[in-house]
C-alpha cells in the first residue's frame, strides 16, 4: 500500500514537472528559425563599427548607455533597437548581431544576423556622402551569410532557415534627407519629389526581388517616418526666434511615399509565388507619439536627448549634453528614436510580423 502510494506520488510529481517544462518550452520556443535585417541606422546594430571609412558610427558613449553593460555597440540609440526587441518577442534572441562582427558563433549565425548600415539608402548615391554599405549591396552580404550557414547546418536545412526567417527591411529616410531636402543633390535629376519617390521605390522593388531570389519569403518593409518631425529637419528649417515645429511638406511627402509603398508591396508579393510581404507602418505610431506625448510618458518630442537636437553639424558625442531622464525623450539624438520610442514601435512592428508567422 505504502509503496504504491509513494509510486503514485512520484508519478504525479514527474507529470507535474514534465508539464511545467513543456509549458515553459511553449512559452520560449522560437516562433521563427531566424531573423534577418536590412537597411539603415534605424536597424544597424553595429556593422558600421567595422567599416573604416563610414561617416556615421555610434561606437561611443552616450550611445548604448541603457544597454546591459552600458556599452556603446554601434546602435544609434540609448538601448536596444526595435529589431532587437522584435527578435526577443519572437523568442529568437535578445540582440541581433551585426554580420560584420568577426567572432560570430555558429548559434548566432543559425538564428540570424543584421546586414544594415547607418547612412544607407535605396539610392546608391546616398552612400557617396556617408560611406555606408548601400542597401543594394546588402544581398551580397546575405549570399556570404548563406554560404557560412550551409557550412554549419548543410544545404537543405540552410534553405529551410532562410525560407522561414523573418526579414525586416527599414530604409529610405537618408535618401530623402541627404539627397532631396538638406543637400539637394538629386533635385536636378528629379525636380519633383514624386519622381524621386518613384526612383527610390524602383530600387526597393529590385532589392526585395533579389532577397526573394536568394530564398527570403517572409518580409516586412518599413515605410518612412514623419521626416518633417525629426529634430534635425526641424532645426534645418527653423527661423530664428520661431518655435520648433514639424515641416508639414516633408511629412506630406512621406505620407505619399508610404501610400505608394502600400500599393507596391502587394503587387510584388503577387509576382513572387510563396512570398508574404507586408508593409510596416512607422509613420502613424510616431505621429501619435508627437500628438499625444503624455500617453507615452514623453515630455519632449522635438529635440533629442543627446546634443542640442539641432542642426546638421550637431553630433551626439561624449561632450554633448545629455538629458537626465532618457525615457522622457522621443528622440535620443537629432535623428534617432530613443529606447522608449523603439519599445513602442516594436509593439506595432510585432503585430505586423506576427501575420508572417503562420503564412
Ligand atoms: C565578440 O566581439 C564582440 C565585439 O568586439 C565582443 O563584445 C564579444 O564579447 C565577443 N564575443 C566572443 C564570444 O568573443
Ligand atoms: C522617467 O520618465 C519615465 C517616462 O515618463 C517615467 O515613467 C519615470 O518615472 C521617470 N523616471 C524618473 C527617475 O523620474
Amino acid at each position: 500500500m505504502a509503496t504504491s502510494k509513494t509510486i503514485g506520488a512520484i508519478i504525479f510529481l514527474i507529470t507535474l514537472v514534465a508539464s511545467s517544462i513543456a509549458a515553459k518550452n511553449a512559452k520560449t520556443k522560437p516562433l521563427a528559425p531566424a531573423i534577418l535585417i536590412f537597411g539603415d541606422s534605424s536597424v544597424d546594430t553595429g556593422n558600421n563599427n567595422y567599416l573604416a571609412d563610414a561617416n556615421f558610427k555610434a561606437n561611443h558613449i552616450p550611445y548604448g548607455v541603457d544597454l546591459p553593460g552600458k556599452a556603446a555597440s554601434g546602435r544609434f540609440s540609448n538601448g536596444k533597437l526595435y529589431c532587437d526587441i522584435v527578435a526577443s518577442k519572437l523568442h529568437i534572441k535578445e540582440l541581433v548581431p551585426p554580420f560584420l562582427q568577426p567572432n560570430l558563433s555558429d548559434t548566432e549565425i543559425i538564428t540570424g544576423v543584421n546586414f544594415a548600415s547607418a547612412g544607407s539608402g535605396f539610392d546608391d548615391q546616398t552612400v557617396i556622402l556617408t560611406n555606408a554599405i548601400p542597401v543594394s549591396h546588402q544581398p551580397t552580404m546575405l549570399k556570404s551569410y548563406i554560404t557560412r550557414l550551409k557550412g554549419i547546418v548543410g544545404e537543405k536545412k540552410a534553405m529551410e532557415i532562410i525560407n522561414g526567417a523573418i526579414v525586416m527591411v527599414s530604409a529610405g529616410t537618408n535618401d530623402f534627407i541627404l539627397n532631396y531636402y538638406d543637400l539637394r543633390t538629386r533635385i536636378e535629376d528629379y525636380p519633383k519629389v514624386s519622381d524621386y519617390q518613384n526612383f527610390v521605390l524602383e530600387n526597393l522593388e529590385k532589392f526585395v526581388k533579389e532577397l526573394y531570389s536568394l530564398g527570403c519569403r517572409k518580409m516586412s518593409v518599413g515605410g518612412l517616418s514623419p521626416i518633417g518631425c525629426l529634430p534635425i529637419q526641424i532645426s534645418a528649417k527653423q527661423s530664428i526666434g520661431m518655435s520648433r515645429r514639424c515641416i508639414k511638406s516633408e511629412n506630406k511627402d512621406a505620407v505619399l511615399y508610404n501610400r505608394k509603398l502600400q500599393k507596391l508591396l502587394p503587387a510584388i508579393e503577387a509576382s513572387l509565388p510563396g512570398s508574404k510581404i507586408l508593409y510596416a507602418n512607422v509613420y502613424d505610431p510616431m505621429m501619435d507619439m508627437i500628438k499625444h506625448p503624455a500617453r507615452y510618458g514623453f515630455k519632449e518630442t522635438k529635440t533629442g536627448c543627446c546634443g542640442s537636437g539641432g542642426g546638421l553639424s550637431d553630433t551626439c558625442d561624449s561632450q554633448a549634453k545629455l538629458c537626465s531622464n532618457h525615457s522622457e525623450y522621443m528622440f535620443f539624438d537629432s535623428i534617432h528614436p530613443s529606447l522608449a520610442t523603439y519599445t513602442h514601435l516594436a509593439g506595432s512592428a510585432y503585430s505586423t510580423l506576427s501575420k508572417l508567422l503562420d503564412a
